[in-house]
């Protein structure tokens, strides 16, 4: 159940929205009123996503970011002001990972990762922040993993440690701007069934690992874990701050 018009008239960012979970999001926020600003590395999908909003009457626009780089975070941050007035919420949620172990990760696939999946969210709180402080408040939403709760063995040292360091700087920055009006969560996923996943796993072999690691034996749906992001970004969490949220069916082990 959503809450209706949570978000009408205010300015929402979504970093890798063009795509699966951010996708989700975005679509989901457009439909509570948000005015929405995607940034992804991704232009096409990115286009495509602002379209099916814009063709069911909701406002987004796309700019194409590297959530890696500082100066189009920066852009980007100042493109959603200028189009849709000062950021209220923002999702950010760019991750990925490189394979490899413990013995066998390359130094330059362990600082990609830790780029794209742990740098990019600073950055992205770095600039956002400052703007929602001068508006008097607002909410975000990173997204960790399960990865960085519990040791999964899939995925690599980098992947995993990259995602607690979601986790614990999402507790930081909760912590450094409360008193500005800020709140500030993560959200844990557990295997979801996005494009990057079926790209790896078949629909049989999804329901094997979710079994496996989850009391709830699927892959969860980007809309899921998009309903528990639109909770916490809303006025809905508004005692909420500092938390992780594991959106994972319920995990196996301790
Ligand atoms: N799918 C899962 O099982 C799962 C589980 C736990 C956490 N997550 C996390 O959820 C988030 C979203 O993943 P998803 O499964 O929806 O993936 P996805 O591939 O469907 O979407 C990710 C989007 O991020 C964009 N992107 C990648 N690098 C970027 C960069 N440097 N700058 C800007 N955009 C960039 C991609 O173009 C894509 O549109 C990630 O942080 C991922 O680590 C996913």
């Amino acid at each position: 159940m959503t809450g209706g018009q949570r978000f009408a008239g205010r300015s929402v960012l979504v970093t890798g929205g063009a795509s699966g979970i951010g996708r989700a999001a975005a679509l989901a926020l457009a439909r509570e009123g948000a005015l929405v600003t995607i940034g992804d590395l991704d232009a096409e999908g990115g286009r495509a996503v602002v379209a099916e909003i814009t063709a069911s009457g909701g406002q987004a626009l796309f700019q194409r970011t590297d959530a890696t780089a500082e100066g189009d975070i920066a852009a980007l941050i100042a493109a959603a002001v200028a189009a849709h007035g000062p950021l209220a919420h923002a999702f950010n949620n760019v991750g990925l990972s490189r394979h490899g172990g413990m013995e066998d990760m390359s130094r330059e696939d362990w600082d990609w990762t830790l780029a794209v999946s742990l740098t990019s969210t600073f950055l992205c709180m770095k600039h956002e922040l400052p703007v929602m402080a001068a508006r008097g408040g607002g909410a975000i939403v990173n997204t960790a993993s399960m990865s960085g709760r519990i040791v999964t063995p899939v995925a690599s040292p980098a992947y995993c440690a990259a995602k607690a360091g979601v986790v614990h700087l999402t507790a930081y920055a909760a912590h450094s701007h409360a008193a500005r009006g800020i709140r500030v969560n993560s959200v844990s996923p557990g295997l979801v069934a996005t494009p990057v996943v079926a790209r790896m796993l078949t629909p049989e072999q999804q329901v094997t690992v979710a079994s496996g690691a989850q009391l709830i034996g699927r892959a969860v749906t980007p809309e899921e874990v998009a309903a528990t992001v639109l909770f916490l970004l809303s006025d809905d969490a508004a005692m909420i701050t500092g938390t992780d949220t594991e959106v994972c069916g319920g995990r196996r082990q301790g």
